[in-house]
């Protein structure tokens, strides 16, 4: 059985927050914050707008790219880290938006990496029968979480929701998950926290930690899902990475010794976006008309958790 991705969509919050607007309240310039990261904006939810409310704009514009029916969805799973309920889950919240009258829902935590952990966690249930067709969205309302006074992290995130449709299928020629390695080290996990405790819930990052972290394990991984997969370097056509710095990426692309080509980017425009930074990067390039049916892919996150993992993708 085939698991492939057969539709993405996005949405961004309407305010997009310059370095420049960052710069009228916080000591801090668009030099320093382009150069050290890449990033030139940020879209920042306003009151009216939800991982609900984004996440129904990704999912119908997925399912739409899709040709899938609400009613084809047997499971959806929501990656975010920031949640604004305990319950319903942001899956649920969603589900019930677009009108998918029966499936299984959930949310799942893994940071930044959360987008990966939900493609395997769906891959897997797929191949055990649970659902034909499934939706997931990666996504986050990290504003609500950022100290805007502190410099050191609230010029670096962003809110956005990405989603994709996943169909299983026996044909030979449909794309597939050709393989995923995720792992964990909760013992670093101090290096970058955010609590719901309302009284101190603000991102507490500590970047450079998080930068050598990212820069080594990386590569790493993406090798080990090489190996895994069979796939040489030359049959990747691109490395679709977390956008949380345009540093990490070039790093990245240099020990790895491919091209900075293939390392497709668009945090300039999104800041980091966490469990949104994939989904969002991917339909930004399929809607580009970037990836062509059969292309293989690298998809790699990594983040708080710490957490990290890639996967292989044959479009
Ligand atoms: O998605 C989760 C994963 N997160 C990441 O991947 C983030 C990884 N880390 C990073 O991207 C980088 O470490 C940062 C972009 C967060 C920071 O860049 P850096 O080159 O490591 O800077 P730094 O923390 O060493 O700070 C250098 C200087 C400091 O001043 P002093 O001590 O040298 O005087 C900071 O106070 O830059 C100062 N600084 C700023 N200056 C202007 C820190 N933030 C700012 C700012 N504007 N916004």
């Amino acid at each position: 059985m085939h698991i492939s991705i057969v539709g993405t969509g996005s949405a961004l919050p309407q305010k997009a927050v310059s370095n420049d607007d960052l710069s009228r309240t916080l000591d801090t310039s668009d030099a320093w914050i382009y150069s050290r990261t890449g990033i030139r904006y940020r879209h920042i939810a306003g009151p009216e707008e939800t991982f609900a409310t984004l996440g129904e704009k990704a999912a119908r514009d997925a399912m739409t790219a899709a040709g899938v029916r609400p009613e084809e969805v047997g499971l959806i799973i929501a990656a975010t880290a920031t949640a604004g309920n305990v319950t319903p889950s942001s899956a649920c919240l969603v589900q019930a938006r677009i009108g998918v009258p029966r499936a299984v829902c959930f949310d799942l935590n893994a940071a930044c990496s959360g987008f990966l952990y939900a493609l395997r966690t769906a891959e897997a249930l797929m191949r055990s029968g649970v659902a034909g067709t499934a939706l997931i969205l990666g996504g986050e309302i990290l504003s609500h979480f950022l100290d805007w006074n502190d410099r050191s992290t609230c010029v670096l995130f962003g809110d956005a929701v990405g989603a994709v449709v996943l169909r299983a299928s026996e044909d030979p020629d449909a794309g597939d998950i050709l393989g995923t390695v995720l792992a964990a080290d909760g013992s670093q996990g101090a290096c970058l926290t955010g609590r719901s405790d309302p009284d101190n819930h603000y991102l507490h990052m500590d970047g450079q930690q998080v930068f050598r972290f990212a820069v080594r394990t990386v590569p790493e991984v993406i090798e080990e899902v090489l190996r895994q997969t069979k796939t040489e370097k030359e049959q990747v056509r691109y490395y679709v990475l977390h956008q949380a710095n345009a540093r990490i990426i070039d790093a990245a692309a240099r020990r790895m010794q491919e091209p900075l080509e293939k390392f497709p980017m668009n945090m300039e425009r999104t800041a980091n976006t966490s469990a949104a930074s994939i989904p969002i990067l991917l339909d930004e390039m399929a809607r580009g008309g970037k990836i062509s049916r059969g292309d293989r892919l690298v998809l790699a996150g990594f983040g708080g958790g710490l957490t990290w993992g890639a996967s292989v993708v044959r479009w």
